[in-house]
């Protein structure tokens, strides 16, 4: 990876900082996988299937995945996330329905042999952290990496979304950390460029301990479903969250649900 890639610093070098945002979702995955698994039974992905959670991150979806019944691979870059995932999946008893792969997502078409998934899923915008045409391999080596009729679940912000936050400061606080998020959209190059800076109670004020940069390349719902269609998927249907509610222009999120063309 090019060593100065954002990615870098945020999921390699400082993966401790950007954990709370994982953890502060724990609590919607379970319905999450609700709506995951209701697309599941809608197109045939059976109990048992093999469903590969690329950028599993903590494997909060893995792993309520695996409690359903269904067996899933998660591949992700941070062995921190994927000791958390695993010893998570132990604790909860189904780490023979997981396993957790350390690993670059530009390169998944080479990390299993034989190997064919029911169905893959990109979760929490994880897909846009390199250049459309990456994007475009990507989608394309999971593809090759599907059963005839597999399903693909891509679930990412959207581009008007992401305009809305060009020029503005958010604060959250969590643990005694505050987080103060400020954004710039970039209408040239459709990337959302954001630092994070966190700051820690010291006292009366704050001391600052550390600051994060993202630039995530955020796509029209045409672009992105273009693109799909490009990398060898039809289009089923698509959401504005995983709770299933129907997509809208104003939607922060888009969830894309293809299959595998013939
Ligand atoms: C926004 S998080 C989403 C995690 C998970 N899907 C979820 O919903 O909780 C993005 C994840 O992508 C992983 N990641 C970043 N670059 C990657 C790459 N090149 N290959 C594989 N994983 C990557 C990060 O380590 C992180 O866990």
């Amino acid at each position: 990876m090019n060593a100065n890639h954002w990615t870098r610093e945020v999921f390699l070098e400082h993966p401790e900082m950007f954990l709370p945002l994982l953890e502060d979702r724990l609590s919607r995955a379970r319905e999450q996988v609700d709506g995951l698994v209701k697309l599941f039974e809608r197109y045939g992905v059976e109990h048992g299937s093999m469903v590969l959670d690329l950028a599993c991150g903590i494997g909060r979806h893995s792993i309520e995945l695996a409690l359903r019944g269904y067996n899933i691979i998660g591949v992700d870059i941070s062995l921190d996330y994927l000791g958390i995932a695993e010893r998570e999946s132990d604790r909860k008893g189904v780490s023979d329905h997981c396993r957790f792969v350390g690993g670059d997502m530009r390169s998944i078409g080479s990390f299993f042999e034989g190997q064919l998934f029911s169905s893959s899923l990109s979760l929490f915008t994880s897909l846009g952290y390199y250049d459309d045409e990456t994007d475009l391999s990507i989608l394309r080596q999971i593809n090759h990496l599907s059963l005839d009729g597999g399903l693909l679940i891509v679930h990412i912000m959207c581009k008007k979304h992401a305009e809305s936050l060009d020029g503005k400061r958010k604060l959250r606080k969590n643990n005694g950390i505050l987080r103060i998020e400020d954004s710039i959209y970039d209408e040239k190059t459709s990337r959302l460029k954001s630092r994070w800076t966190f700051l820690k109670e010291k006292g009366k004020g704050y001391k600052k301990i550390g600051v994060l940069h993202f630039e995530n390349r955020l796509y029209t719902y045409k672009e992105l479903s273009e693109m799909i269609k490009l990398a060898g998927w039809d289009h089923l249907e698509s959401f504005s969250d995983l709770k299933l509610n129907p997509f809208e222009g104003g939607s922060k999120y888009v969830v894309l649900l293809s299959r595998k063309a013939d």
